[in-house]
């Protein structure tokens, strides 16, 4: 069973501050919940403290993420089981709102991650403007030395990895959605995507439309992928940071190692595969936008 049970927060390093933070609260659609000393947001979905956290910077950097423990889980002695494993976690108090006690630890050079048993829940409500996710539901990350990761994240975490795309994109889950995470083989730290999960799939529509008053432009889709089969379309934040917005996304079954059987599905039983770059879109739209490198 994995030790943790839901991607909690994610946190950028942000450039142009004032235009990403308007993005994320009146195009997006979130609530402002919270500064802190560094004049960073933390913007809630709906329910929790914070699901992302904006820090202004010279330049765009993923910062960390952040990981709920399963409930009653031992802090002290997961940093210790983080110690055993060669790594240097830091216990750290009120290092941030909403989040009283935390373990941060690098996992892989600027892979950071954070793991909290309990964030607050103010619930502000979801917002009543702009897109109004229902959640953060996975991060794509690039890093330096992704077969490490991956490792931590299977052997240690104990996510389950469901596909992969050219050997390269690693897709991994630790609840019922086909992924909460995609690591990349690419390079240096950072972000590739981060991805909110809309109502429905008609939502799609409203989505673009609220983004084509933002003159923002859909950059890939929607179109249904194959790892995963959610649909979805991708747009980038001020910052320069690739969005994704997907509905439909497959229902992992761990005690099957399989995805829920769906008509859509080109192999049944969906089992773990490794799929093509040239099979990024499962209904085969060709678009212009290179997905895979993000621009
Ligand atoms: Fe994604």
């Amino acid at each position: 069973m994995p030790k943790v049970f839901q991607l909690g927060y994610v946190a950028l390093g942000v450039s142009d501050f004032e235009r990403t933070k308007n993005y994320y609260l009146e195009t997006l659609g979130t609530q402002l919940v919270d500064t802190d000393s560094d004049k960073a947001a933390y913007l809630s979905i709906g329910y929790a403290h914070h699901d992302i956290v904006l820090k202004p910077s010279s330049e765009q950097s993923l910062l960390h993420l952040g990981y709920q423990l399963n409930r009653g889980a031992d802090l002290d002695a997961f940093a210790r089981d983080l110690k055993d494993l060669g790594l240097t976690p830091e216990i750290k108090s009120d290092s941030q709102p909403g989040v009283s006690r935390l373990v941060e630890v690098d996992v892989v050079s600027g892979n950071v991650i954070q793991f909290y048993e309990t964030i607050e829940t103010p619930a502000p409500g979801f917002a009543r403007k702009g897109i109004a996710p229902l959640n953060l539901g996975h991060v794509a990350l690039v890093s330096p030395d992704t077969p490490k990761l991956v490792e931590f994240y299977r052997d240690f975490l104990g996510f389950y990895p469901t596909d992969q795309i050219g050997g390269l994109a690693n897709f991994l889950t630790c609840n019922h959605d086909h992924h909460v995470v995609n690591l990349l083989e690419a390079g240096p730290a950072k972000i590739h995507h981060l991805a909110f999960q809309l109502r429905e799939t008609a939502d799609h529509a409203m989505a673009a439309d609220t983004l084509r008053l933002a003159d923002i432009p859909v950059k890939w889709g929607p179109s249904r992928h194959t790892a995963g089969h959610n649909i979805a379309a991708y747009h980038k934040d001020p910052n320069n940071v690739l969005i994704e917005l997907y509905t439909d996304m497959d229902v992992w079954i761990p005690e099957l190692g399989m995805c829920e059987p769906r008509p859509w599905h080109e192999h049944l039983p969906m089992v773990p595969r490794n799929w093509g770059f040239d099979e990024l879109s499962a209904w085969n739209v060709d678009f212009d936008y290179n997905l895979a490198a993000a621009e």
